[in-house]
Formats: structure tokens, C-alpha cells, sequence
């Protein structure tokens, strides 16, 4: 008979969370999974429209910085696991505003540790899965990858807090025992993301006729993974992965921003019935972001070797996959863009343009 588990995925109704908890409540009909999210301009639970319905799925509205809340919510539900997502997100914000991403971060990582910790009596058949990024490991010059050895050297507000959150997790299991696993993740693309993040923020500049605002010189590398992807490897390291442990997680999908620009440019216009090289036009580069991080590239064979995980999408057709998800849903972007967005967006880029 198949186990039952009661999971909590904190940040599910975010860009990864809500591609997670579809997931795993499609996946897994006789778990039940526990979405606790704060709902901040980053959470919609619009993203959950299809599964808010079924009998294994809850959603508890909570903020993971608040100790009794979380107290209370693993008295309530007894939780067999926690898979952590929740975060302030965006390498911008943290510039502008660093204070939140300690308080989510770094405060509410500690608080969630400290309710796991004074909950589960013993290890057995419990765990704790923070979800972490490759940002942790400072900038690539042209050559090499992050490994898991790599040593952190985070360079932005963001990187630094999600750094310090992951410290704090490998100490509550070399310390209290905690049965904990942490996977580290390259930039990730695909429908549902906030459209501050460079793909949807572009594909929505060129439906608008907007300019694309690039940083710098444009010659800064990441490397993509479609986010249905992610899920999947979240999903494996939750079941399979070893306590203790850290995963790289990555696309082996490297870009320059300012091709994977061009390259998008381009299926929008076909997609959207415009001459070649229009949307190229509306290209502008802008004063570069402080610190901007040079190149990440994940060298993700751990996983592959232990787990059997390799990304099953390709650039190709995840990038007009998105494209499409954002043209198909229109309604969702001008939500999402309204009210305060008109205001981050004029703070961030106005004086640029
Ligand atoms: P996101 O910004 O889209 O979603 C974050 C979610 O957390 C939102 O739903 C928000 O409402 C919720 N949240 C924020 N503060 C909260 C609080 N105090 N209490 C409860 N909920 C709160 O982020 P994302 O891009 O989906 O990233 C999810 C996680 O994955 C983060 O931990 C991030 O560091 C990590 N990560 C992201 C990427 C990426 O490319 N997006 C890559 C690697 C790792
Ligand atoms: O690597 C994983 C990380 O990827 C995650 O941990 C973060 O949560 C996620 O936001 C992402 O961080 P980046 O800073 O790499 O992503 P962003 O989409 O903000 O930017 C991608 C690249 O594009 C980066 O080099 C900056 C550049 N950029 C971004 C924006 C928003 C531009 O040139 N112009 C823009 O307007």
C-alpha cells in the first residue's frame, strides 16, 4: 500500500512552488500537501487554479518569519516533510531593499528549522528540503562549473542571504540531527514567472513595444532550466536523495543574455505576426546591475549519477514554449503587472529610458 505523508511546500504559490505542488498532488494522490504561502506581489494562487480543488491539497495563507504561526501549523498537521521555496526571489529587490530578503531568508529559514526541530521527536521518515540557488557560489570567469564543493561566495544581497539560510540548514543537522537535504539551482524559465525576472519581463516589453532593457554589455552567462524540470528533480532528491547532502541542480543550457535575447526576439515576432528583426529594435542596453555575477554554470553530474536526473527539455522548444504559455495567457500578465508593478518598473528602469 502505497504511504501516506503529509508534506508542507512552503512559497507554492510562487514561480517554482506553484510548478511543485501540481506536482505533487497529481503525482501523489494519497499525500496530502500543505501550501503555505504569504501571497506577496510574487504569489498568486491564480498559478493553482487546476488542483485548488482536490482533496489532498490545502492552502494555509501564513507568513514563515512568524514562529508561533509555524508552531502551530506542525501541531495542527503533524507534518512527515517540509519542502522550503518560500523567498524573496529577485537579485534587483535585494539591492534596493535588503532587509527582507534577511527577515524571509535567513529569519524564516530559522524559524521553519526551529518548528521542524521542536516537532519531530526523532528522524526517522522526516525530512527538511531547502530549496537553494547556484547564486551561492560567487561568478564563473569563461571557463569551469559550480560543483557542490565549490565555496560560497555570494555577492548580492539575495545570494547572501540565501547563502547564509543554507549555512543554517547543514548546521541544524551537523548540530541537532535534523534530517535535512539542500539542492542548488540555475536560473529557471517557463510559465508563471513574475514578470521581473528577464524572460517574462522581455516578452512583456515586446507585446507592449517597450524597450528590453540589458544590463551591461549583455555578455553575462546563465544557465537555463524549464521549471518543470526543477520540479522533477525536487521531486527525486525529496524521495531519493541522501540526508545530509547537497545537490547542483542545473540545464547544461548555457546563454549569453544578449543571444538568448536575440533568440526570443525572434520567436515573439513569428509568433506574433511581425517583420523579422522588429522586436531586435526595441534592444537597449542600460546601466549595468551593481555586482552583476559574470557567468553561472552547473556542472549537475551528482545528480545524474546518483539520482539518474537530466533535464528533459531543450532550449528550443522551452523558450517558445514560454513565449507561447505568455501570449495564450494575456489576462494572467496584466494581473500581475498592474498596481504595484507599474511602480517597481518605473523605479527600476524610467531613469534608464
Ligand atoms: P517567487 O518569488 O516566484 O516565489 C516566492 C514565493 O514565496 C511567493 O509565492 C511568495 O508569496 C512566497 N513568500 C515570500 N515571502 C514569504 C513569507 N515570509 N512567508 C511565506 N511565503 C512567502 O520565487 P521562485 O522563483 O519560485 O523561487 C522559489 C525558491 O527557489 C526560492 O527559494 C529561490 O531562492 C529558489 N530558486 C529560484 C530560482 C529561479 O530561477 N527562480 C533558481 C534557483 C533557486
Ligand atoms: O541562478 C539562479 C537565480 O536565477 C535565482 O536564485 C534567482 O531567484 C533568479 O531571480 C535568477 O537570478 P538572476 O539574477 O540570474 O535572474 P534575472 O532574471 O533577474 O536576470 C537574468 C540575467 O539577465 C542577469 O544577468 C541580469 C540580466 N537582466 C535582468 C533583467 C531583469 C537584464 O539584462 N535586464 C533585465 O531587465
Amino acid at each position: 500500500m502505497a504511504l501516506k505523508k503529509t508534506i508542507l511546500i512552503t512559497g507554492g504559490a510562487g514561480f517554482i512552488g506553484s510548478h511543485l505542488v501540481r506536482l505533487m498532488v497529481n503525482k501523489y494522490p494519497h499525500y496530502h500537501i500543505i501550501n503555505l504561502d504569504k501571497l506577496t506581489y510574487a504569489g498568486n494562487l491564480e498559478n493553482l487554479k487546476d488542483v485548488e480543488d482536490k482533496s489532498n491539497y490545502t492552502f494555509v495563507k501564513g507568513d514563515i518569519t512568524q514562529a508561533e504561526q509555524m508552531q502551530q501549523l506542525f501541531e495542527q498537521y503533524g507534518f512527515d516533510g517540509v519542502i522550503h521555496l518560500a523567498a524573496e526571489s529577485h537579485v534587483d529587490r535585494s539591492i534596493a531593499n535588503p532587509m527582507s530578503f534577511i527577515e524571509t531568508n535567513i529569519v524564516g529559514t530559522v524559524v521553519l528549522l526551529n518548528a521542524a526541530r521542536h516537532h519531530w521527536k526523532d528522524a526517522e521518515g522526516k525530512r527538511f528540503y531547502h530549496i537553494s540557488t547556484d547564486e551561492v557560489y560567487g561568478s564563473l570567469g569563461d571557463t569551469g562549473y559550480f560543483t557542490e564543493e565549490t565555496p560560497y561566495d555570494p555577492r548580492s544581497p539575495y545570494s547572501a542571504s540565501k547563502a547564509s539560510s543554507d549555512h543554517l540548514v547543514r548546521a541544524y543537522y551537523h548540530t541537532y540531527g535534523l534530517p535535512v537535504v539542500v539542492s542548488n539551482c540555475s536560473n529557471n524559465y517557463g510559465p508563471y514567472q513574475f514578470p521581473e525576472k528577464l524572460l517574462p519581463l522581455m516578452i512583456n516589453n515586446i507585446r507592449h513595444n517597450k524597450p528590453l532593457p540589458v544590463y551591461g554589455d549583455g555578455q553575462y552567462t546563465r544557465d537555463w532550466l524549464w521549471v518543470g524540470d526543477h520540479a522533477a528533480a525536487i521531486d527525486l532528491i525529496y524521495h531519493q536523495g541522501r540526508t545530509g547532502e547537497t545537490y547542483n541542480i542545473g540545464g547544461n543550457n548555457e546563454w549569453k543574455n544578449i543571444d538568448l535575447i536575440h533568440q526570443l526576439c525572434d520567436i515573439m515576432d513569428e509568433l506574433l505576426g511581425r517583420p523579422a528583426g522588429a522586436s531586435r529594435q526595441l534592444i537597449t542596453f542600460v546601466k549595468d546591475r551593481p555586482g552583476h555575477d559574470r557567468r553561472y554554470a552547473i556542472d549537475a553530474s551528482k545528480l545524474k549519477h546518483e539520482l539518474n536526473w537530466e533535464p528533459a527539455v531543450q532550449a528550443a522548444d522551452g523558450l517558445r514554449r514560454t513565449a507561447q504559455w505568455y501570449l495564450e495567457n494575456t489576462a494572467w500578465l496584466e494581473r500581475v503587472t498592474s498596481g504595484a508593478y507599474q511602480q517597481y518598473y518605473e523605479e527600476m528602469y524610467a531613469s534608464e529610458q
